[in-house]
């Protein structure tokens, strides 16, 4: 439940399980948990992960909600026969999550709103029920409690960028900058 994971979080009631993990193999599995669904609108994914990256203090089974939510838009909102990239960087001491579509984009008006529960965008068909306007208020809510930070930018007619940014992990980043001893 989704609007329990949501009411969890704000009340500081869920529990994470953080160890040091690689991102490559975890976006992997997103992906393939996915590709059927993007492959029944002919849509394709690409992933584009930077070698040598440095671990990050995550967990898992959350990192992989978050962009599973962040997938399901992307190819919700994604014409068919569309190209969705997903790329992992590093910037300075982060390493830094791409999940970018050349879909509807999102008109500027909307774009503070729907990250509050229950918003969708003008983009969103009005009969469309499905949608519970809480993949990005969660996915939101989620990455913040693992020391992440969450960005979307959005044109409306040509696509949307969400970049989730999370610190390396201690000893890498630590690794790095350890001062040097004579
Ligand atoms: N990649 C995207 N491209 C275009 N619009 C998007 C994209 N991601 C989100 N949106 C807009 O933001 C709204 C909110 O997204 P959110 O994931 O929170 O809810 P939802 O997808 O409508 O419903 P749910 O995720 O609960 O099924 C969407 O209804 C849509 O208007
Ligand atoms: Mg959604």
């Amino acid at each position: 439940m989704r609007i329990l994971d949501i009411s969890k979080v704000q009340a500081g009631h869920y529990e994470l399980n953080a160890l040091d993990e690689d991102i490559g193999p975890i976006l992997e599995s997103c992906i393939s948990a996915i590709r059927q669904q993007a492959a029944d609108k002919q849509i394709v994914l690409n992933l584009t992960v930077a070698p040598n990256l440095p671990k990050v203090h995550l967990d898992v089974t959350t990192v992989q909600s978050i962009i599973h939510e962040l997938l399901a838009n992307a190819i919700d909102f994604t014409e068919p026969n569309g190209t969705i990239e997903v790329e992992a960087d590093r910037e300075e001491s982060n390493v830094v999550i791409r999940v970018e579509d050349a879909g509807t984009g999102i008109c500027e008006d909307d774009i503070d709103r729907i990250m509050l529960p229950f918003e969708k965008g003008k983009n969103a068909r009005s009969g469309d029920y499905a949608r519970g306007g809480l993949g990005l208020p969660l996915a939101l809510e989620l990455t913040k409690l693992q020391g992440g930070r969450l960005t979307l930018s959005s044109v409306e007619g040509e696509g949307t960028t969400i970049r989730l940014i999370f610190p390396a992990a201690a000893s890498a980043a630590a690794g790095r900058h350890r001062p040097q001893t004579s």
